[in-house]
Formats: structure tokens, C-alpha cells, sequence
């Protein structure tokens, strides 16, 4: 049986997450994991946040709150937020938690013992004023390589390169806003360089990747990999047991990927077939100015430790910008998370909406109006209105009974729409197989066109007069096709698709391991009624659409979780 292991992106937990982190990370990862569990295959799907490093310091501290007080309200809120949005993960840990901290020694050890790590000395920003080094996020500046004004001292968001402190241009510090300087003190480093030509070389055996992400990451070889700092003069994070830096943890990218592994040893006994075993599959899910970690910091930890799997896929997902600019939480634009449980609206429809801006190969944009015309004529209008008009057909028109017809009595329309069930549910899982998530959502969306298509063109209504054998074989497919759609939904609508397996009143659950390969079969019983069907979704109003706006655009001040 196949095995994967699939991760999300660790998010930071120095503020609530928006819609842009969902669909980056959580949302496809979560999909891609929902389509395995169906297919049956051993898969175990985890994340956690990531609290160490200057992220949560710098939060915590100019809120004036204890560290941990802070972290635990944030890994609560983050994780209701995610159990809001469905997403299934086999394990939400925290890197703040003992087994991580251990781990993460643990891996460092070997890769120490392996002789990929050197001592030396790094250029770190010092505040004069607040007495204090002031690494990563403590200091923002222009990014030496696009000019881009709020970088941080260890990466620049906007074109993602991965900066050597000393090289930001009008470095600032964010305690005061004074201008810092350099200073020398020991640290300990990765060896990229050494690695370098492994890198590229299993860079260049991955043609299974996605272009873009292969080809970021061989620019950054062709730039020439220099030995990577892997410690900070910092309180918060995991110590570094080595003997002279006693003060010192690890830089924050060097523990956090850890977390997959720790987050997987948490959860199983069995942990290491995940990580071990060469036939599993590792799935990592993130956003862009993730991918230079995924690519190269990452894997080169891997190799430099030895013991564990590499990436089998590294899924680099682009930016979700709101409405023409970005998400301001100040600027109250955009969906801010905390407020979606109170709004109301059914997390599938925030699903729905999001799968199809997947940033996949370019950024993509949340926009209400699109938001509402989508909803309301893809998900409702289309594959909702199908299932309910032969669910409603069926349960009202039928007696409640419809009767598996025989091959013989199939008419050449019937065939045919058999036919095109079966390829497309084949093409729905090559898509699903080579993760375009996108595509796979419209192509569940054709099949509910092409059921739509054979009920108008046979025209049941006419039929329940005139032949009912004909309406009865007509329902029975068409049923049939609403349980395929149930299978193929799930892993982006599940509490829809879970309310279709009741409706249709079938057996079990529609999460049945394995059950995907039966999706495209007549597999309904040979006899069989429904249950009272119900509408699916409710309609989206302009109304609705201008409260909902409200609601969610008005995000909460980190402030107020703890008065
Ligand atoms: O960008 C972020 O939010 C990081 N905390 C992602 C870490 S991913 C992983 F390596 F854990
Ligand atoms: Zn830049």
C-alpha cells in the first residue's frame, strides 16, 4: 500500500491567520491529504505551529505579555480556526513542546557528527539603546536585491531571497526605530556549500515538480550556496547543546521543519515508516517565500543528517491578495479568520470559493462580487441544484423508489453519460495524483454539468406521464451520479458530501478508506429510496454578501484575547 506523509506549512503564531495563509498552505494540503485517505492509501497528515525565534518574541513582547501566556491563547485560537475551515490534520503539534526540542537536538547532533557544521563568525545587528542583538525580525530594512523597504534581516517577503544581515540596506531596529549595528559574536553554520552538488543534482532528478519551484531553487545553486547560520543570541527557542553557546538556540528555520518530524513522532509509535521507510512519499505544502527553505535549507539538513526520507514533493503556492491590494488587518480589508465562525457562513462555501483561487501558478485575488456570482451559479446553481432536483424528483415523483435498470434496457444517451462519468472521474484523480487542485474542482464541477445535461435532455418530468420505467432508469443514474460526486467532493466540501451520502441514504460514510476506486461504478443497491432531501446551500444575497463583509473584515486587535 502506498504511504505518504503530508505536511502544511508550520505556521507563526504572532498573529490570527487570514484567508491568504488558508489557501497557502492548510486548504490544499488538507484537500491533497482528504483525496489520499479515499484512496486508501497509509497517509498521515500533520502540522503544528511554529513558536520559537523572533516571530513570538517580538509579539509577545510589544503586547507586554508573557511569552507563554501569549503562545498558548495564539495555538488555541489557530487551531479552532483550522477545525473551523475542516482542515484534518492527524496531528497539530507545537514546537514549543519538549518531544520537538528534543528532536530537533537530536538532529542537530548527528549533522554536527557528520561534519556538516562549522564554527565562525556572524555579522548580527546590536541595538545600543535596547542593549540587546537584534536578529531576523528585530530588524527591518531594504532588501539589498529588489528594493523592497520592509524586508527582514534573514529574508525578504517580497522576492523571497533568503539576506546575510550585514547586507540590508537602512537597517532599523523594531524595538525603537533606531538605527543598529554590526557585531561580531560566534555562531555555528550548515555547511550548504558542501552540499551543494547533491542539491542540484537531486533538484534536477525531481521532474515531477513544478517548474517554477525546480527553477527558484537552481538559481539560488547557480548564486553559489555559502555556509547558512544556524544559531541566535535570542531567549525564546531550542538550546543548542553544544558547549559555548549555552545562550544561544537555534535560528528559528532550523528547528521549525524539524517540526514535521516531531509532530509526527507525537502522534504515532510508528512514526519512523513515515520518515524512514524509502517508499514513503513526503508531501510538503507552502507558500512562496517558503520555498527556499522546502528547496535547499531544508533537504540539505536532511542529507546532512542522513537518517531520513528527502521531500518527495515540495507544493509552493503563490499569494492571495484582497481586492486590488493586500490584506490590511489595519485597513480592515480583507477576511480576517477569527470572525468566519460567527458569520455564519458554511466553512464548505469558504472552501468552494478558495479552492478555486489556489494560488497555484500565479497570485490570486479574493474579490465579494466574484465570491457571490461563483457561488451562486458553481456550487449552487450547478452541482447543489443537481442533487437536490433528483433527490427532490425521486423522493416526490418516483414514490420514493427507484430500481437499478438492466444492461439491456440502456439506451445509447445512458451509455454515454456512463462513459463520461467514468473518464472524468479518472481524470479527477490523475489531476488530484499530480496535485492540481484547481483543475480537479472544475472538472467535479463538469460532471455535475453533465448530470444537469442528461436530466434536462430527458426531460423526467414529461417521462413520470408517458414512460415510467424510462423515468425510473433515468433517476437511477442520476442518483448513482450524485453518490460519484459525493466520493470526488469530499476532500474539498466534506460536510456537503457527507450530507449527500445521507440524503441519498447509503451506508456508512462517505469516508470510507479505499472508497474512491468505486467512484466512478453503479454501486447504488439494486432497490433503493432516499431520505427526505433538504437544499444543500442557501443562496447568497447581496444582503448577505454586505454583512458578511462587515463581519469579517473587522478583524480583532491582538490586544483584546487578553484583557
Ligand atoms: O512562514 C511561516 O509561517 C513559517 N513559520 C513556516 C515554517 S514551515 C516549516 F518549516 F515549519
Ligand atoms: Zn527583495
Amino acid at each position: 500500500m502506498e504511504r505518504r506523509l503530508i505536511t502544511a506549512a508550520l505556521p507563526y503564531i504572532n498573529n490570527i491567520p487570514h484567508l491568504g495563509h488558508i489557501v497557502g498552505s492548510h486548504l490544499p494540503a488538507d484537500i491533497f491529504a482528504r483525496y489520499c485517505r479515499l484512496k486508501g492509501y497509509d497517509v498521515l497528515f500533520v502540522g503544528g505551529s511554529d513558536e520559537n525565534g523572533t516571530p513570538s518574541e517580538l509579539a509577545a513582547e510589544s503586547l507586554g505579555i508573557e511569552i507563554e501566556v501569549f503562545l498558548d491563547k495564539m495555538y488555541q485560537e489557530h487551531k479552532r480556526i483550522y477545525e473551523w475551515f475542516c482542515i484534518s490534520y492527524d496531528n497539530f503539534s507545537r514546537t514549543s513542546r519538549e518531544i520537538h526540542h528534543k528532536t530537533t537536538q537530536e538532529f542537530f547532533k548527528k549533522v554536527y557528527e557528520n561534519g556538516f557544521i562549522t564554527r565562525g563568525k556572524l555579522k548580527t545587528f546590536y541595538c545600543e539603546k535596547d542593549k540587546r542583538f537584534l536578529p531576523d525580525r528585530y530588524v527591518e530594512g531594504t532588501c539589498p536585491k529588489c528594493g523592497y523597504e520592509h524586508a527582514n534581516a534573514d529574508q525578504c517577503e517580497k522576492c523571497t531571497a533568503l539576506l546575510d544581515a550585514e547586507h540590508l540596506l537602512n537597517p532599523r531596529c523594531k524595538i525603537c526605530g533606531g538605527t543598529p549595528v554590526i557585531k561580531e559574536s560566534e555562531h555555528l553554520f550548515l555547511r550548504l556549500d558542501k552540499l551543494s552538488d547533491r542539491l542540484e543534482k537531486w533538484l534536477k532528478q525531481n521532474k515531477h515538480w513544478r517548474p517554477q519551484v525546480t527553477n527558484l531553487a537552481l538559481g539560488w545553486i547557480r548564486e553559489g550556496l555559502k555556509p547558512r547560520c544556524i544559531t541566535r543570541d535570542l531567549k525564546h527557542g531550542v538550546r543548542v547543546p553544544i558547549e559555548g553557546f549555552e545562550d544561544k538556540v537555534f535560528y528559528v528555520w532550523f528547528d521549525a521543519p524539524i517540526g514535521y518530524i516531531s509532530s509526527t513522532k507525537e502522534k504515532s509509535k510508528d512514526w519512523e515508516k513515515y520518515w524512514k521507510d524509502k517508499k514513503t512519499k513526503i508531501y510538503h505544502f507552502l507558500g512562496k517565500d517558503n520555498i527556499p527553505f522546502h528547496t535547499i535549507f531544508w533537504p540539505a539538513m536532511l542529507m546532512a543528517n542522513g537518517e531520513f526520507n528527502l521531500p518527495y514533493q515540495v507544493v509552493g503556492l503563490q499569494y492571495l491578495n484582497y481586492e486590488g491590494g493586500k490584506f490590511s488587518k489595519s485597513q480592515k480589508r480583507g477576511v480576517f479568520c477569527e470572525k468566519l465562525p460567527e458569520s455564519g457562513i458554511d466553512a464548505d462555501v469558504m472552501r468552494a470559493y478558495l479552492t478555486f483561487l489556489i494560488p497555484e501558478i500565479a497570485d490570486t485575488e479574493f474579490k465579494w462580487s466574484d465570491f457571490q456570482a461563483r457561488i451562486n451559479s458553481d456550487i449552487i446553481g450547478n452541482y447543489g441544484n443537481f442533487v437536490n432536483r433528483v433527490l427532490s424528483f425521486i423522493y416526490c415523483k418516483l414514490g420514493n423508489n427507484i430500481e437499478r435498470p438492466k444492461e439491456s434496457e440502456l439506451t445509447r444517451s445512458d451509455k454515454e453519460f456512463i462513459r463520461v462519468i467514468k473518464e472524468k472521474v479518472e481524470r479527477i484523480g490523475d489531476l488530484l495524483e499530480s496535485i492540481q487542485l484547481r483543475n480537479a474542482f472544475r472538472e467535479i464541477l463538469a460532471l455535475a454539468t453533465a448530470g444537469n445535461k442528461y436530466f434536462n435532455e430527458n426531460e423526467p418530468w414529461h417521462l413520470i406521464k408517458k414512460d415510467i420505467k424510462r423515468a425510473n432508469n433515468v433517476l437511477y443514474l442520476c442518483a448513482n451520479l450524485c453518490r460519484t460526486l459525493s466520493i470526488v467532493s469530499e476532500p474539498y466540501l466534506p460536510n456537503t458530501a457527507q450530507k449527500i451520502w445521507k440524503q441519498l441514504n447509503l451506508e456508512g460514510s462517505v469516508n470510507e478508506p479505499g472508497i474512491w476506486d468505486s467512484a466512478a461504478e453503479i454501486a447504488l443497491p439494486e432497490t433503493h429510496s432516499v431520505n427526505k432531501p433538504s437544499i444543500l446551500f442557501h443562496k447568497l444575497t447581496d444582503a448577505r454578501i454586505e454583512e458578511l463583509k462587515k463581519t469579517v473584515s473587522d478583524a480583532k486587535e491582538l490586544k483584546s484575547y487578553f484583557e
